[in-house]
């Protein structure tokens, strides 16, 4: 029997928590944890994700402001918004959707980001320890963050597992790769360039799928029982949907179902995770900094 993970239930269980907390941290500091985003990309998803985002403050109870720039904009003036939340007292958390206009420098923005406001996990100094033996980040990233947590959730036995991450980028790939060898496991990266994918999946008790290929990775090439985290979130056409598409992971969940252990579906696996991970990371923040204040 496989059992689908359903992160949309998991997700809403934590929000409750973070609602309680936003109200306990409004009564005792006046003001509700705040949230500042930032938009300088041309993405049309990067807009849907920054108004979801927006949308799920909103309903936890969280301040938020948006800085949204049009293709025009300099580096300097994205850099100048940055600044300006990191003073910003009402803002704790400052998030830089990615990807970037191409004339931004976006290692330079990421490293402007105040740390302890690094709520994204994306400041060169939070992945640094993120990726060091006895050294922890003050955030991790939101999408392997919510990986992390599903796993924790099923129960699944991380410590001494053989773990494959598909893909290798810096939003998902690498991070979650990072955390999961800090949790102990035994960490394999494949990408586009890794030959013979199904031999490297066959030994993996776990498997994250970050590779963004619709319905990329078949069931017969993953390890009966294994625990699948699909990350993916293809856009596909389907004539027989109302919008004329859909969206499909990067596993073949039809194939992979009796298969494998437990998998999350798509939507409703990770993606409801990714924003309440944020969510969490942002009363983290404001916590953290209202300690440090009251300290001097
Ligand atoms: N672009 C796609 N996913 C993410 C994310 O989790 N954070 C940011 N900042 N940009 C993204």
């Amino acid at each position: 029997m496989t059992k689908i993970i359903d992160g949309r239930a998991i997700a809403e269980r934590i929000r409750e928590d973070i609602q309680r907390e936003t109200a306990d941290f409004a009564s005792k500091h006046g003001h509700p944890p705040g949230l500042g985003v930032v938009l300088a990309g041309g993405d049309p998803a990067s807009a849907q994700y920054v108004r979801m985002k927006r949308r799920a403050c909103e309903a936890a109870g969280i301040h938020s402001v948006a800085h949204v720039f049009s293709a025009d904009c300099t580096h300097d003036d994205v850099l100048n918004a940055v600044h300006a939340l990191n003073d910003d007292p009402q803002i704790h958390g400052i998030l830089v959707q990615l990807p970037l206009f191409d004339q931004i420098d976006e290692e330079a923005i990421l490293e402007a980001v105040r740390l302890d406001k690094d709520v994204d996990g994306f400041h060169p100094v939070n992945i640094g320890t993120l990726g060091m033996k006895g050294r922890e980040p003050l955030f991790t990233p939101a999408t392997p963050t919510g990986c992390m947590v599903l796993l924790q959730e099923i129960g699944a036995e991380i410590s001494g597992a053989n773990a494959v991450v598909v893909g290798r980028s810096n939003i998902v790939g690498l991070p979650v790769a990072l955390m999961l060898l800090k949790a102990n496991a035994t960490v394999t990266v494949a990408h586009s360039r890794t030959k013979d994918l199904p031999a490297v999946l066959q030994n993996a008790d776990i498997v994250i799928a970050a590779a963004g290929i619709p319905n990329y990775i078949q069931g017969e090439w993953l390890k009966a029982g294994a625990t699948v985290i699909d990350v993916g979130t293809n856009r596909i056409d389907d004539p027989d949907s109302e919008r004329g598409y859909r969206f499909v992971g990067d596993v073949d969940l039809e194939s992979a179902r009796g298969i494998v252990g437990a998998i999350t579906r798509v939507p409703g696996g990770v993606g409801p995770m990714t924003i309440t991970m944020l969510l969490q990371n942002t009363i983290k923040a404001a916590w953290r900094i209202a300690a440090q204040e009251t300290e001097e």
